[in-house]
């Protein structure tokens, strides 16, 4: 498959190798889109993953470190990606922080600010560096990953993850309207449960606010979706991939739940 044959995407929190940003880039080179992963410097594998990507797709994928919520860096990224590749047609914005504290009350004010700084205010500035190129351009994809958290409440999951998840909702649906008229479209995925580092934290968290092991948490969460499975990252790759593809060319302003059924009603 080349649907993406000649495209330049770039996507964001792409440095974890067992993570979503990672399975995206990965699925977006295999139809033959070159790619630009960007992620903070700390705690990155982006180099080793990027290399990876280029060999075994036979196309050309580049990191870049860019902490999202430093506006210069995201335009430099910019810069960055028009000089090695001359034009950008996807933007995936993945980068996500979970924050930390269950109850509302022990969310301090430092948590709320690093989940709106990297969450809703890195996903506004790349779109604010991103807009003016692909009205230029008269065509743009824009896909950002939301949560499932972005269409309801969930119990045990932060409040401040919840508000930035709907944020980007209204954001994503916002730009949709707006750019609709140049040729740009831009969906929001909201995955459910998936297997990945930010789960491995997520389990460690109801571990011990339930006093149970993390094989015991890991399946109190697993039963609680219809198909009683966590995702992997590619599930959730594919779904990036779809949106971002031709096949998607009438679809825009869309919250696609891809969540095994897990709050099938919502
Ligand atoms: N794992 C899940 O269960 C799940 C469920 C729903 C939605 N999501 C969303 O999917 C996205 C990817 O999550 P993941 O599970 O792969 O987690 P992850 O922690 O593996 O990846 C998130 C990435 O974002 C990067 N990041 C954080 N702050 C940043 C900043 N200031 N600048 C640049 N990069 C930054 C991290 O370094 C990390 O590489 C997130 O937006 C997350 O909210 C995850």
């Amino acid at each position: 498959m080349s649907h993406l044959q000649g495209q330049i995407a770039i996507i964001t929190g792409a440095g974890q190798k067992q993570g979503i940003g990672r399975a995206i880039a990965m699925k977006l080179a295999e139809q033959g889109a070159n790619t630009i992963l960007t992620d903070l410097q700390s705690s990155t594998e982006l180099e080793t993953i990027a290399a990876d990507i280029s060999k075994s797709t036979n196309t050309h994928s580049m990191g870049f470190f860019c902490d999202l919520t430093k506006a210069e860096e995201i335009e430099k990224c910019v810069e960055f990606a028009l000089k090695e590749f001359g034009q950008i047609d996807i933007l995936v914005n993945n980068a996500g922080v979970a924050g930390s504290g269950t109850n509302f009350l022990e969310i301090d004010s430092a948590s709320w600010d690093l989940s709106y700084n990297v969450n809703i205010k890195g996903t506004v500035n790349f779109c604010r560096a991103i807009l003016p190129l692909m009205t230029k351009q008269q065509a743009g994809i824009i896909v950002n990953n939301s949560s499932l958290c972005g269409l309801g409440a969930l119990e045990a999951i932060p409040a401040s993850y919840t508000a930035t998840k709907f944020a980007i909702i209204g954001l994503t649906k916002s730009i949709a309207l707006e750019f609709a008229s140049q040729n740009i479209r831009c969906n929001a995925v909201c995955p459910g449960v998936v297997n990945t580092g930010m789960r491995q934290d997520a389990l460690t968290r109801i571990a011990e606010q339930m006093n149970i092991s993390l094989e015991e948490a890991e399946k109190f969460e697993d039963e609680a979706i219809a198909m009683k499975r966590a995702a992997e990252p590619e599930e959730v790759a594919d779904a990036v991939a779809y949106l971002a593809s031709p096949a998607a060319s009438y679809i825009t302003g869309v919250t696609l739940p891809v969540a095994g059924g897990l709050a099938a009603g919502l």
